[in-house]
């Protein structure tokens, strides 16, 4: 049973079925906004072009480089695709902190050109001249295949020099500046878009490909008569495009603003990107564990929570004063935790908030408040994808997703089947297949379709 007073409490983040509907409506017709060259300026969700127009066969063959850069980690891989729908990979995690995602931007590419030429030089690929499919994961304007002008820096990056130029060049610059390493940048995609490759490489019916990450976007294959950005020499051979939506945008209007709480806006305004990524501000892995800690301080405040303690006043400044201090994956596991017991609850408000012997009812409220936020992300993921599904409007869509909200997260799933199952045409089957690693696997996809063309 959920404490009365707690659930009016979390009533705000309760998403009614009417105000889905609302979101449904408003969601897709950004999208068309998006999609429509007179209307494309002024839409929140732009629908960038990626220029890839071709779904792997599965046939494809070769070793290629891969790039990795805007999740929780930056990866170098090495991944060979064998053809009857395998690949193998290897992958390599270097850290990206603080100072660099924020420093200079030749210091970044400098970084990321370092990192692969010790992983080159640690595989033994010195002499191989491997094609590099780079994916960078960050919304962009794409001029083609190889060059991406970033619109802007999203999840805590904020380099200089790097916004409205091309991500390949700066790349390629980096590289020519060490002057040892030979390798052809392929392809720029986006990491939505390696997923959506990624899962279509092992299931020819997959057409949208979302991440539930450190950020949330989604990618989907769109027909090129509908794709007004397009240049028409696209349009002549291919029938389809990629679209990469960059949702995570939505809500910078004031659509989302009937929904949104003074939590939202105290999460954004604490944020580098303010004003920006409103859709994914409430939804992914870089901000849901700071709505839960700034929830939790006001249910402290309002004496619902950790009453007896006695220790209100140390309990909230201790919340207040470190931002990031709730994990988003404690998220997870407190609502993966077992009533009565609350093992991984007790242990995270003991090393969290110094707090011993919490009842039980307490362990349950703060679960209560994590289900609440989870639930309400699950449902804003629900209303894009249903979005993109019934616009692709194909008797059966498979969806390719990953990400680390997703994959840890105990319910995120089930709450956003449940969401979907009201926003899905019914006379569309969907699939939801977990990705196997889209931004690498994807990655060397793109490169080997486009080394196809
Ligand atoms: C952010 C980025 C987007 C990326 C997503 C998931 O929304 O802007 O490009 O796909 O995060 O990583």
């Amino acid at each position: 049973m959920q404490d009365q007073r707690l659930k009016d409490f979390l009533k705000e983040f309760i998403i009614s079925d009417s105000q889905l509907q609302e979101l449904y409506k408003r969601f897709t017709s950004e999208i068309q906004k998006g999609l429509t060259l007179a209307t494309h300026q002024q839409a929140d969700i732009k629908c960038y072009m990626t220029y890839v127009q071709d779904l792997p066969t599965g046939d494809e063959m070769g070793n290629y480089l891969a790039l990795d850069l805007g999740g929780t980690n930056f990866r170098v891989l090495r991944v060979s695709l064998q053809g009857h729908h395998e690949a193998q990979i290897d992958s390599k995690v270097y850290v990206v902190d603080k100072e660099l995602m924020t420093g200079h931007g030749t210091k970044l590419f400098d970084h990321i050109a370092n990192c692969l030429a010790e992983f080159v030089d640690e595989h033994a690929l010195n002499d191989q001249h491997l094609p590099l499919g780079f994916t960078f994961s960050f919304p962009c304007v794409q001029v083609g295949l190889t060059e991406a002008l970033l619109t802007r820096w999203t999840k805590g990056f904020r380099c200089d020099g790097v916004e409205q130029e091309d991500v390949g060049r700066l790349l390629k610059e980096a590289i020519a500046r060490r002057g040892d390493l030979e390798i052809d940048v392929m392809a720029l995609l986006n990491d939505t878009t390696g997923t959506l490759m990624s899962c279509a490489h092992r299931n020819p019916e997959c057409r949208i490909g979302v991440i539930i990450g450190t950020g949330c976007n989604a990618c989907y294959v769109e027909r090129v008569e509908n794709a007004d950005l397009l240049e028409p020499e696209y349009k002549v051979d291919k029938p389809n495009i990629l679209v990469n939506t960059e949702w995570g945008a939505f809500g910078e209007s004031g659509k989302l603003e009937f929904v949104r709480t003074d939590y939202d806006r105290k999460v954004d305004k604490d944020s580098l990107n303010r004003g920006g990524q409103l859709f994914e501000k409430m939804i992914s892995g870089m901000y849901l564990g700071e709505l839960v800690r700034l929830v939790l301080a006001d249910a402290i405040t309002q004496n619902l929570i950790f009453v007896r303690s006695g220790a209100k006043q140390r309990l909230t400044n201790i919340l207040k004063d470190n931002s990031g201090c709730v994990e988003t994956r404690f998220i997870s596991e407190i609502e993966s935790d077992t009533f009565p017991a609350f093992h991984q609850t007790r242990n995270i408000l003991k090393e969290l908030l110094g707090l011993e012997n919490v009842s039980v009812e307490d362990c349950q409220k703060l679960k209560n408040i994590c289900e609440c936020i989870s639930k309400r992300a699950a449902q804003l993921v629900a209303v894009g994808i249903s979005g993109l599904i019934n616009k692709i409007a194909e008797p059966h869509v498979v969806v390719g997703v990953d990400g680390s909200v997703y994959r840890l997260h105990p319910h995120f799933d089930s709450y956003l089947r449940e969401a979907m199952q009201k926003l899905v045409n019914p006379k569309i089957n969907f699939e939801l297949m977990l990705s196997e690693d889209g931004s690498g696997r994807g990655a060397a996809l793109v490169a080997a379709v486009a080394a196809k063309n």
